[in-house]
Order: C-alpha cells, then structure tokens, then sequence
C-alpha cells in the first residue's frame, strides 16, 4: 500500500515537473518581412521564452544549441523525413540521401563522398572564380545593384548548372525561376503557396529526368566531368542507381545546395554593408575570410531542419510521442547565448566556433566544402573590386521566412569611380 502511495506521488510529481518544463506555446510561423532580419529576431525571441514551442502546424521547434546538437545526434530515434514546413504533414516526395536513415544512408554517404571532398572542390576553383567576375562584371559600371537577385543567387546556381548537371549557363533564368518558385513562393494566398512549390518540383524533376536519359545514352567516352554525367557508373550493392533515386538526389542538390548559399551571402553582405569596419577589414586583409565566413554562417544561420520521433521518448525531461514532427531550428541555437557569450556579435576574432549551421549529426552537410569554397570566393572577388559599398536606404529590402530564411533582395550601392574594372 504504501509503494503504491510512492509511486502515484512520484507520477504526480512528474505531471507536475512537465507541466512546468514543457510549457509550449502555439505559435505559428510567419511568412515575408519588410524589416531587416525579422527572422532571426522572431527566433531569438522564441529561444529566449522558451527551449521548445508548439507551432500551429503541431510540430514542435527546438530552439537551444543544446537541444538542437543532442536531437541532431540521436540520429536512431529522431530520423529525417520530409516534412511539409505548410502542413506540418510528411512531404509526398523523398530526397535521397536527406530522408533516408540507417544502413542505406550510410552507404550513399559514402558513395558521393569523393565527389564532395575538399580535393574535389579545389579543383573547380579556377571557373567559380570566373563565374563569380562575369557576374561583378555585369553591374560593376552601374553602381548599384540587387545582390540577392544579381549575384547571391546566380551564383551558386551557375555552379549547379555547369558542374553538378552539365549544362550551358544559358539555361540560368529558367532554374533560377524554379528555385524561387519551391523555396520562396511569392504569394499571400496559403493554397498558391503551397501550389506553386509543387509545380515547380514538379518541371524540374521532369526537366533533369530528360537530362539523365540523355546523359546515358551519350557513350561514356563522350561525357562530361560533370556530376550526372559521373553517376552513370555510380553503384550501391553492387548495383547500379535506379534512376528514380538519381532524380531524388538531383532534387536534393538544387535545393540544398541553391539558396543556402544566396541566403548566406545574402545575410553576409547585409551584414559587411552595415558593417563598415568588419567590411574594411576584409578589404584589407583577405586573410580573414575564412573566420568572416565561420562567423557569417553562425550568426545568420539560415536553414531549420525537420526531424521525425521513431519511437516514444523523452526531451529534455519532457515526454516526446511516437510520430512528433519537429523543427530544430539551428539559427536560434547557433545564437544562444548559453553557449556563445555576445552571440548575436559577428565576431571574426571568436576562437570557439563549433556552430551548428551545416547541421548537427550523419545528416551534417554534404556540400560544407563547396559552400565553404563558394563564399570565400565571393567575398574574396567582390572586395577586391569593390571595396566599399553600402545599403540604398531608400529601397526596401525583403526576407523570406521559411524552413530556409533568406533575403529576397538587397540593393547594394557603391561609386563607379572607386571600383577595379
Ligand atoms: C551555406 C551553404 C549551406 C548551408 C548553410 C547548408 C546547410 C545544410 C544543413 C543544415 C544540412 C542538414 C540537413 C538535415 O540535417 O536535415 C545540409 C544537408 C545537405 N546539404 Fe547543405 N548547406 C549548404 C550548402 C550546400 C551545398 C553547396 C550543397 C551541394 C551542392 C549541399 C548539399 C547538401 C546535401 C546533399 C545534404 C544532405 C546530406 C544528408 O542528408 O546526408 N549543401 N546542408
């Protein structure tokens, strides 16, 4: 009788502890801003009321560097399904090797390890180079341009274009189109926002199926060094890739591997343009970039990731059901001043800087080295042409915010007459 009696005060007391420590909100994520870095302040809010919140979509978001690294971690328990950001519901479409887990992951990983290693971004360094000057050389006269959509995002997407699918930069406009139609859908109406990002999944997919047919019927001696035409002779299990996963990876590709780096550059730029002494620095010793970059990229993380519950468990004290969807949001925890003191100051002299922007886990970035190479390039082009150059405050600028934030435009202005032709 009186283990009883312990045992319900002790389940009492339990109730009670996780009335208390879990106390989530229903919040709801918000779309467009006008403000400068909206987003980011809307989660350092969420981080600072609380470790954990309930969205209207039933998805509960993690917003602590603590949390978000043991989540990432326990990678057996919480795996990475596709979640639709909208719905809080399983997305319809698979993105190997993102929504894959377990053996099968790992043997993707290394299957595409090789081709994403530091040796095999190094190579590409000469064309981004010149990728990067046709792009300064577009605007440089003018004085001014939108960095987000003059730069930040044809960029990257030149890459995409040329080295991972194989293909003229002519086709730039059109996937470019695409890319902004699935990651940022302009539109206040919930049914064409979740429209539109289908659609356009929906060309690509057709558009880089027809590519792959292509590609194999090229003989292999006449293929290029490119990624699908690589993958022709790719196998797991001895086996050679069902064409279906290849579509799902490509997809992964274009839209991990796009807006990331628009998004980071995007929020680096804003930062170095209101910045002018971190700007200066830059300008003067480029040996600072690769510290800028780390600094850039943990505090102005731009991706929330998305993760399932496997099995009834516990966080941090709180109970977690089979099935729970979650966001862990690896901008708040990168800016969580627990485990960075200042952590809302870009710092480029900070000396920890283990943050979590690539990801936390065996879903940590495939792509960290490219991304990496990508952005030191751009910043190291960019100053040594155009040292100095602020925000146009008479034109707004726009932030999208999705499961990736990003600026949807930044108008940058410089003298035409201090600028390296
Ligand atoms: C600054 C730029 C980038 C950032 C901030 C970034 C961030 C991330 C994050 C946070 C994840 C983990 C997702 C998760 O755990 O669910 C991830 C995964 C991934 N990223 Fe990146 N990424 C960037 C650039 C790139 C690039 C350039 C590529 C390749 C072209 C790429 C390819 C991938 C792939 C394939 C995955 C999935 C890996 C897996 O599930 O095993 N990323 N990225």
């Amino acid at each position: 009788m009186a283990q009883t009696e312990q045992t319900t005060s002790d389940a009492d007391e339990r109730d009670a502890l996780i009335a208390q420590r879990c106390p989530y909100s229903d919040l709801v994520t918000t779309g467009g801003s006008r403000e400068p870095l909206a987003g980011f302040a809307e989660l350092d809010s969420l981080r600072d009321a609380g470790p954990a919140h309930t969205l209207g979509t039933g998805q509960i978001i993690y917003t602590t560097y603590d949390l978000v690294q043991e989540i990432g971690q326990r990678a057996d328990v919480f795996h990475s399904k596709a979640v639709d950001p909208a719905t809080g519901k399983e997305a319809p479409f698979v993105l190997k090797p993102q929504t894959l887990d377990g053996p099968i992951h790992v043997k993707w990983r290394r299957l595409l390890a090789s081709s994403f290693s530091p040796a095999a971004v190094a190579r590409l360094e000469g064309s981004l180079r010149a990728r990067a000057n046709e792009l300064i050389d577009g605007f440089i006269d003018r004085g001014h341009c939108d960095f987000a959509k003059e730069f930040a995002l044809r960029f990257p997407t030149t890459i995409f274009l040329e080295h991972i699918i194989g293909l003229p930069v002519e086709e730039l406009d059109k996937f470019i189109a695409w890319e902004t139609d699935i990651m940022h859908p302009e539109s206040t109406d919930p049914a064409e926002a979740f429209r539109i990002p289908i659609q356009a999944q929906t060309e690509v997919t057709e558009y880089l199926s027809q590519i792959l047919d292509e590609r194999r019927k090229t003989p292999a001696g006449e293929r290029g060094s490119d990624l699908i035409s690589r993958a022709m002779d790719w196998q797991i299990d001895g086996e050679p890739i069902p064409h279906e996963d290849l579509l799902s990876f490509y997809l992964l590709l274009f839209q991990a591997g796009l807006d990331t780096v628009a998004a980071s550059l995007g929020y680096g730029f804003h930062h170095l343009a209101s910045h002018p002494a971190d700007r200066e620095r830059i300008a003067a010793d480029p040996s600072v970039i690769p510290s800028a970059i780390e600094e850039i990229l943990r505090v102005y993380s731009v991706v929330n990731i998305s993760r399932t519950a496997m099995t009834d468990t516990e966080v941090d004290g709180c109970p977690v059901k089979k099935g729970q969807h979650f966001i862990l949001s690896l901008p708040a925890g990168n800016r969580d001043e627990q485990h960075f003191p200042d952590a809302t100051t870009v710092d480029f002299d900070r000396t920890e800087i283990s943050h979590l922007a690539f990801g936390v886990g065996p879903h940590r970035c495939l792509g960290s080295h490219l991304a990496r190479q990508e952005l030191a390039i751009a910043y190291e082009e960019w100053h040594k042409r155009i040292p100095v150059y602020e925000i146009d405050p008479d034109i707004p600028f726009d932030e999208s915010r999705s499961l990736v934030m990003g600026l949807r435009s930044l108008p940058l202005q410089w003298d035409p007459a201090a600028v390296r032709r």
